[in-house]
């Protein structure tokens, strides 16, 4: 990644509001084509970074540069480059689709081929048949993807997504994704989506930044962030052999001492610091002992959901 070109830049980025700090000195390079996803829970200051990057908001410390500009010190060149589609997208609801693209064209003072270029766009998000009908009778998924189609009115080169599949079922996320990635893939525009929805959003993501609690925990292509952010956690093998006898239990300790070992009435258990499948596969094969199961978890993607992005449903945070 080292010979791609950094777009977005934050460097000791913060925000406190009075004694929270939503976001605390944040680093992160986000490179020219990427789609990056900044993943986190509830309330681990998404949102606030965004209003940082887009000068909507002043860091309490630190900086923030879009394409080397400074997002404070000149936010209107920055807002220029930049489409923002927001958590919650407002649309005049008694204006149709066109009516509204074509009220935020004039705002941002494009006139010229402002319709070849609107029906371009509704085209491009599949609202054309809708286009003459009012917002107010839009679903959810069509407000959304009119949304994609406002920011592309300026033609931006750099994208910011807030949350951009909250609400919508399963066809609207597969719909939001797609446009997603052709923003990014066919457009070569770059492509910053923040979202609490880890498993949604993470698949068409080139890298992600998992952020907690105003923190970048981990940050990297999304099957390398759970040996980052568990990398001091035990691993957890889960296996099911026949027979299970204490020949077997002493077998699995002669391949490392420190390794705890449980068992339930069809499964054992051994945590371990190191990754001990390939060890444990040759020893259990070398005895005579059947594999029937075997399952490693504790540093991946569900791990880092249930860790950190759960806690509504009451597990621990
Ligand atoms: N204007 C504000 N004044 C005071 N506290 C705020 C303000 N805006 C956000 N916060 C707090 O800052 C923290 C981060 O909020 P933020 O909205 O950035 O999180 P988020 O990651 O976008 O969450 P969500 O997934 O719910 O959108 C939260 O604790 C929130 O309550
Ligand atoms: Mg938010």
């Amino acid at each position: 990644m080292d010979d791609k070109r950094v777009v977005i830049k934050t460097q000791g980025l913060t925000k406190k509001y009075k004694d929270l700090i939503a976001v605390n000195n944040l680093d992160l390079e986000i490179y020219e084509g990427e789609i990056f996803g900044l993943l986190g829970p509830n309330g681990a200051g998404k949102t606030t970074t965004i209003l940082m990057l887009l000068g909507l908001t002043e860091p309490t410390g630190g900086f923030a540069q879009i394409n080397g500009l400074d997002t404070i010190k000149e936010t209107i060149r920055v807002k220029e480059t930049v489409g923002y589609l927001p958590d919650h997208v407002g649309f005049y609801d008694d204006m149709t689709g066109r009516e509204n693209l074509r009220f935020i064209g004039r705002l941002n003072g494009l006139e010229k081929n402002i319709e070849d270029r609107i029906d371009n766009l509704l085209e491009r998000v599949k609202l054309t048949n809708v286009g003459d009908k009012k917002v107010g009778t839009y679903s959810r998924g069509m407000k959304q993807r009119l949304g994609i189609a406002d920011t592309l009115m300026k033609d931006p080169k750099v994208i910011i997504l807030d949350e951009p599949t909250l609400g919508l079922d399963p066809e609207g996320i597969n719909d939001m994704l797609g446009l997603i990635v052709e923003l990014a893939r066919k457009d070569k525009r770059t492509v910053l989506i923040s979202s609490h929805l880890l498993h949604q959003v993470q698949k068409i993501c080139d890298r992600v930044g998992i952020f907690v609690g105003g923190e970048l925990l981990a940050i990297g292509p999304i099957d390398t962030l759970g040996e980052k952010v568990f990398k001091d956690h035990d691993l957890t093998l889960e296996l099911s052999v026949s027979p299970v006898d204490d020949k077997l239990i002493s077998l699995i300790r002669s391949i490392n001492d420190d390794v705890k070992i449980r068992t339930d009435e069809s499964k054992i258990f051994v945590d371990s610091k190191e990754d001990i499948r390939k060890e444990l596969t040759k020893v259990l094969c070398d005895n005579d002992y059947k594999l029937l199961f075997l399952k490693q978890s504790g540093r991946d993607l569900d791990d880092i959901y249930s860790q950190y992005f759960c806690a509504k449903e009451g597990v621990k945070k």
